[in-house]
């Protein structure tokens, strides 16, 4: 299926052209709670404060989430606030965690467990994106991404599967094995970009899941790009759909660097240990560069199983022409592979409040636009996401470093440039400010 531009141009559509400036000129149904200024951050059990983002919960085969013995788990993207790097930078230093809390008790913090793999991934490798999977006896298959940052020009990803096991008690939860790591897969260059065909290729956030068409399968959907050298795709209307463009204009106004898709596999062993590429079931050519962390949630309808294709995307991934919010995006269809239809017109489900009207970079914006990001969709409806950047407030309260403004450069756009802010001290202005690559640059394929 197309994720066409005529599709995502109904975006821009249902946005008022008459908001005051800087207000949310999205439809109100689409749009963000403002999340307060004052929102509770997530600590260790020192009490200090863990960079947090993808999160994502403990499900079964079929997306549900899972409590063990009393429990509900989840797993997140952490990064250590005190460490010396930059949040940007938490990327290249991006290892899985744990936390837990009484199935019982859903309004209590969560209580950090820890790293899952402790401290055997070496520091120039990242953990990046998965989903967990329980089995019988509290067996717990992680897949996630592997990321190589020993060339930090040229990350190289692996889709990777580790295993280990729940235990708990009155107290708590812990876990056992996860001491070893099996690749699954590396993109193929026929389906899924690699990374000597664009150094800033995707390729990664694996989700598994039974489809009830093909019992005893399991599939995985995941970030991909459609393979090819960066730059040599050429716009075809029907990537165009209705939108009344020139296939030749949009190329040569870039939009051909916008190239995501998203991929499927399929188990061809009972462990789940050995995957077969399929092609893509989503292509977003010459829309849009990032469908990342796609999920599932199927649900019977009457007497049919109506497919919610969930993914998340960011407004400075839109290909020239385009435009569109951080946030959550989904399609529906009757099957994995499907004429999917983008839900409300153009695919958008939830973004950040943003003002259409005006550029990302424009000084007026919403400060809102980049509040929150990584939406992960629970079968019943509730979205969560990691708060990202809240007015600069948000970067204000965190620990920095002490090196803010000298650190580092980020890594190549594999890694989102969440545009985020960076004090110096805990109360003062921010220091910096990352560079938006908002829509309206997006045609420099530098920019990205
Ligand atoms: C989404 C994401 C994922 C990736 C992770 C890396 O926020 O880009 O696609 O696995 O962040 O930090």
């Amino acid at each position: 299926m197309r994720w066409t531009r005529a599709d995502a141009q109904k975006i821009k559509a249902s946005s008022d052209p008459n908001v005051a400036p800087g207000t949310n000129s999205l439809p109100t149904r689409l749009t963000m709670p403002e999340i307060p200024v004052d929102f509770p951050v997530m600590k260790d059990k020192a009490g200090k404060q863990v960079w947090v983002w993808d999160t994502w919960p403990l499900t079964d085969a079929h997306g549900n989430t899972y409590s063990f013995k009393g429990w509900n788990v989840i797993f997140s993207l952490t990064a250590d606030p005190y460490a010396g790097y930059t949040f940007d930078d938490r990327h290249v230093n991006a290892r899985i965690s744990y936390w837990f809390r009484k199935a019982s008790e859903p309004n209590k913090p969560w209580i950090y467990g820890g790293h899952v793999f402790g401290d055997r991934t070496p520091k120039t490798q990242a953990e990046w994106s998965g989903s967990a999977r329980v089995f019988n006896n509290g067996q717990v298959k992680l897949f996630y991404t592997h990321l190589d940052f020993a060339d930090r020009a040229k990350p190289d990803a692996t889709i990777a599967l580790s295993t280990g096991a729940l235990r708990a008690n009155a107290n708590g939860v812990w876990l056992t094995g996860f001491t070893k790591t099996t690749p699954l897969l590396k993109p193929d260059g026929t389906y899924y970009q690699t990374n000597d065909q664009n150094p800033y290729f995707s390729f990664r956030d694996p989700y598994t899941f039974e489809d009830p068409a093909h019992p005893g399968k399991t599939f995985m959907v995941f970030e991909g790009n459609t393979a090819g050298k960066r730059g040599d795709y050429q716009c075809q209307r029907s990537d165009l759909g209705r939108s009344g463009e020139n296939p030749a204009q949009v190329t040569s106004a870039g939009a051909n660097y916008q190239m995501a898709n998203i991929g499927l596999a399929v188990a061809t062993n009972a462990n789940l240990t050995k995957w077969k590429f399929l092609p893509p079931i989503l292509s977003a050519n010459c829309v849009n560069d990032q469908t990342e962390r796609p999920q599932f949630v199927i649900k019977k309808v009457g007497n049919i199983y109506k497919y919610y294709l969930f993914t998340i995307s960011h407004a400075f991934t839109y290909a020239a022409g385009l435009r569109g919010p951080d946030g959550v995006y989904g399609f529906v269809g009757n099957g994995i592979r499907s004429d999917f239809q983008p839900l409300n017109g153009g695919g958008l489900v939830l973004g950040n409040p943003t003002d259409l009207n005006l550029t990302s970079t424009d000084p007026l914006q919403n400060g809102r636009q980049f509040q929150a990001y990584s939406h992960y969709v629970m079968p019943g409806g509730l979205v969560e996401s990691f708060i990202d950047n809240v007015e600069g407030v948000v970067a204000a309260r965190w620990p920095r470093p002490s090196s803010c403004g000298s650190a580092p450069p980020p890594p190549p756009s594999t890694a989102p440039s969440a545009p985020t802010v960076c004090s110096a001290t805990a109360t003062s202005q921010p220091c910096t400010t990352s560079a938006d690559t908002s829509a309206d640059t997006s045609a420099d394929p530098e920019r990205r």
